[in-house]
Parts: C-alpha cells; structure tokens; sequence
C-alpha cells in the first residue's frame, strides 16, 4: 500500500526515538502497519542543533500551521509539550482540518482532552495518545479497549517516572534528591520543567486522563488533590523501610457514590504490594473491573525508546485506519455522566 505519511513536530527525547524506532524497525512496522510509514516533514525550534540522528531526508518546515492543509501528508505527530501554546494551537487546527493527530501531551490532553476529542469526533479521523500515560506501557489501548466491558472500580498507580526514578534511587544508592533528579533530566526522563514532576502535577495531568477511561467520566484536572514528592527526605525513606513499607508516588481514582475521587501523593507502600516493586522509571497502573478482576499493567514510563513505542504503536493504529471514540465513548456520553458538581472529596 501506500506509505503513510507523517509530519514530526518536536525533535527531542521523544521525537528523536521516533526517528530512530522507525528507522531501526522499518520493515517489521510495514508488515504489521500494511504500508510503510514514511516521516516526510520535521519541525522544532532550532532548526540547527545537533540531535543526534539523520534529518537530511526529512524537509524541515519552519511553520508548522502549514502541516494541517497539506495533502501530501496524512498524519501529524505532536511532541512538543505544553498544555497551551503552539501544540493545542497546533492539534486544533490538524483536527479541525480532518488531519489525524499523534500526540504524547498529557497536559494539553488534561486540559483540553474533550475538546479535542469533539473535533475528532466531528471529522470521524483519529486523535491518539497512547504515548500520554505511563510511557511505553500500553495502558491507554489496555483500558480503552482490552477493559472496556467493564465496571472499574479503581484505577491507580505509579504513573511518573522521574519521580520513581528519584524515590527508588535515593533508596538503593543512598545519593541525595537534587543529584538524582538531574540524572533522570540528562536520561530524558523528566518533562522540560522538571517542577511538573517532582511536584506531582505530570502523574495529575496522567491520572486526569487514565480516570476518564476508567470511569466514562469527563477529564477533570482542576479536582485531583496533588501533593509531590520535592519535601521527601533521605530519612523518611530510612524511616519507611525500617517499618516495611517503601515511598512511592502515587496517583489513585475512584468512583464512587460521592463522585470521583483523585489524588496524586506519596504513600506508604507495604513490601508485599506489586506497586513496591516498581523501581527506576518504571511506571505501573492496576485497574480494578467487576469482571476481570485485578488487571496489573508494567513497563518503562519514560524516555526515549519506551515513548517513541507507544507513539509508532498509535501510527499503526492509524495506518490501519483505526479510530473511534478517544475517550472511550462519544464526549456526549461522557458529559452524561456523574453530575458536574461531584468533585474532591
Ligand atoms: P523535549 O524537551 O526533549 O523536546 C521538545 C521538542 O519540542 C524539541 O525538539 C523542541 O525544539 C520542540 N519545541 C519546543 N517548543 C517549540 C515551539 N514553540 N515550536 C516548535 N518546536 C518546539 O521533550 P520530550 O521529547 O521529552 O517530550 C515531548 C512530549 O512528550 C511532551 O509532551 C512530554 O510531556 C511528552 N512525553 C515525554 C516523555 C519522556 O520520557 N521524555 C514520556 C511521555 C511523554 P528544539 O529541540 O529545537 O528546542
Ligand atoms: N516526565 C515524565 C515522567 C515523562 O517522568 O514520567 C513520561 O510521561
């Protein structure tokens, strides 16, 4: 078949891994694609830094609100980041023109997740993220689709992985908070403000998004309790494991008569729970259904190679012509849902 052709916006960790999975995984993609997925355009800032790979076959594009009316390509990839700004400028103009878009912004899609899924909807094209939570982990396809007959009861997990990588790291190696955290910034882990993480707002924006799926529920950002993990000490990590537990960050969903309840906040882990065995950037999500019971998903939440999976994982999905409701059900279904007023208990 023909390739399907792909505009690349944002060439960092992740657009980078982007380039180089597809590169590296060519053929295999094709077969499992139906026809070879081809990037023809890039665009970032700086059209001049050294990234590391190959951009002579690719045209450079300076503007890119120029990519939605093009016809010779068939799919946008958005990794820039940023809830506002140039990538929801961006995505609401490929959707509005028809494009399909790919995109691994869980804080544009925390904030703006439904109206964007209005204007996909209203195209009949695809908006995909499987990129937006947990990193390499296919827990969007997983919830979306694999757990979609049933009726969860909760959703939670460790859903940051520089933060996991900094709890575990301060654990094992005894090395000090600021020094782990700029490890995990120079291993591409971190977002571009690493307050995001390490403050609990990036594992919210997740949350935001992963309780939406669960629940049918409309993304709601504003009502998650978020407390991060910048005032955890050495000692208190002492402290935990000498009782038995061990500190993680974890941002937790439930629906219940109330209303929907989420919070993000470190807790006190017992060793005998999965979640306490979750190191480095790891990320992990349990998912509760009526059922099929306890559902465990575990994998590599960031970087580069975990990331760029899940966002060529989308492509695929888009080669194949696969799209549909991006939150599960049609967004009026999801207004529906539990009254408006439910809230944070
Ligand atoms: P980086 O900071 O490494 O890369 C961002 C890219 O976007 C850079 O190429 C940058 O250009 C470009 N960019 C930034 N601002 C603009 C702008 N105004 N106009 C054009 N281009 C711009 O980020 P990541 O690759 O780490 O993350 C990208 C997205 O993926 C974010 O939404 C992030 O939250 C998400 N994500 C990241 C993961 C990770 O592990 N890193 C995991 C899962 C999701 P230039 O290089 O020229 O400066
Ligand atoms: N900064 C994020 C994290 C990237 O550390 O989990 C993956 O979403």
């Amino acid at each position: 078949h023909a390739p399907l052709r792909v505009a690349l916006v944002g060439l960092g960790t992740v657009g980078g891994g982007v380039i180089r999975l597809l590169q590296t995984n060519a053929d295999l993609i094709a077969r499992r694609a139906g026809c070879p997925i081809q990037i023809v355009a890039i665009s970032a800032r700086d059209r001049n830094k050294d990234r590391g790979v190959d951009l002579s076959p690719f045209e450079w594009v300076d503007d890119m609100t120029t990519l939605p009316g093009r016809e010779d390509i068939d799919v946008v990839v958005e990794l820039i980041g940023g809830a506002d700004g140039p990538a929801l400028t961006l995505a609401r103009q490929c959707l509005s023109a028809g494009k399909p878009f790919v995109t691994a912004n869980k804080a544009m899609l925390a904030h703006h997740g439904l109206d964007l899924a209005a204007l996909a909807e209203k195209a009949g094209i695809a908006l995909k993220y499987e990129a937006a939570v947990a990193g390499g982990i296919p827990v969007i396809k997983g919830m979306r689709e694999g757990a979609a007959a049933n009726e969860i009861s909760r959703v939670y997990g460790i859903l940051n992985g520089t933060c996991n990588y900094i709890l575990t790291t301060m654990e094992k190696e005894g090395r000090g908070f600021d020094d782990v955290l700029k490890e995990a910034q120079e291993l591409g882990f971190a977002e571009a403000d690493p307050s995001f993480d390490i403050d609990g707002v990036d594992a919210a924006h997740k949350l935001t998004i992963l309780a939406s799926l669960a629940f049918g529920t409309e993304l709601d950002f504003d009502n998650v309790a978020v407390t991060g993990i910048r005032h955890v000490l050495a000692e208190d990590i002492a402290e935990a494991a000498a009782l038995g537990y061990r500190i993680r960050l974890v941002g937790m969903a439930e629906n219940g008569p109330e209303g929907l309840f989420q919070r993000v906040h470190p807790m006190l882990v017992p060793l005998d729970h999965p979640l306490a065995h979750v190191d480095g950037s790891l990320n992990a999500v349990v998912a509760e259904g009526n059922f099929v019971g306890r559902l465990f998903f575990q994998g590599r939440g960031a970087g580069d190679g975990p990331t760029a999976s899940a966002v060529v994982a989308d492509l695929i999905d888009v080669a194949r012509d696969e799209y549909g409701d991006a939150f599960a059900m049609p967004v009026a279904a999801l207004a529906q849902q539990p009254p408006a007023d439910a809230g944070a208990r």
